[in-house]
């Protein structure tokens, strides 16, 4: 098998502008619908990338668990690496590779904290189990074996044995506040269908882009 020569052809459909919605949260529900009408699996899955104090990029997945005409949310430890690679510059990129729909989905914006009285309604609506992982793990750190990862949870545990959980003042969301968005559709012959929305003047802007 040489990688070189994995490659395919993408013709399951194409993007028109006269197909776009003018806004670009409209088109994401629209493309979001369709995945979850399909049972695309993970569809809330999205890479998110964010750039270190010293100007490192890295990518990691997270869930998505809303969006509004605002942005994109989703829920984290406040003191891992994406979290304090956030509190130090907030420009952040998001990714849908919705790949078996030859799509992808590209958002790049600000990431702003979440309200503790809006991460707090989420939390508590978290499976018991998910609300006791995140006081357990102390997220992005070391540590020296599961068993001393479990032997947190059980502290956890302990320590909630008669009470539900609280919302962990270092855990929250982040809504991503779009500056573009670019939908992308794979054609044949690598002539792809590209459409980026870009805030200017407080209005989206729509242009197609050379693939
Ligand atoms: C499918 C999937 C979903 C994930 N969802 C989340 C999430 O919503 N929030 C989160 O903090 N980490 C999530 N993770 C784990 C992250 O990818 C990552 O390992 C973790 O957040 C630590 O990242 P950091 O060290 O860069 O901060 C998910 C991983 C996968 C594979």
């Amino acid at each position: 098998m040489n990688i070189a020569d994995l490659r395919r052809e993408y013709t399951q459909s194409g993007l028109d502008r006269k197909d776009l919605a003018a806004d670009p949260f409209e088109q994401f529900d629209l493309w979001f619908k369709q995945a979850l009408d399909s049972d695309y699996p993970d569809a809330n899955a999205m890479s998110l990338s964010t750039v270190s104090t010293d100007g490192k990029p890295s990518s990691r997945t997270v869930l998505l668990k809303g969006f509004d005409e605002e942005g994109f949310t989703f829920f984290t430890n406040y003191n891992s690496v994406k979290g304090q690679d956030i509190a130090a510059n907030n420009q952040v990129a998001l990714l849908f590779p919705w790949l078996q729909f030859e799509r992808q989905i590209r958002i790049c914006g600000v990431a702003k904290k979440l309200s503790p009285q809006q991460s707090a309604d989420y939390f508590l609506s978290r499976p018991l189990g998910s609300q006791l992982g995140a006081w357990a793990s102390d997220q992005s750190k070391a540590i020296a074996s599961r068993e001393a990862l479990v032997d947190q949870l059980n502290e956890a545990t302990e320590r909630f044995k008669d009470s539900a959980p609280t919302t962990p003042e270092h855990w929250g969301g982040y809504k991503v506040i779009p500056k573009t968005i670019e939908f992308w559709q794979g054609r044949e012959s690598r002539l792809h269908d590209r459409f980026e929305y870009r805030l200017t003047a407080g209005t989206w802007e729509l242009n197609r882009l050379q693939p």
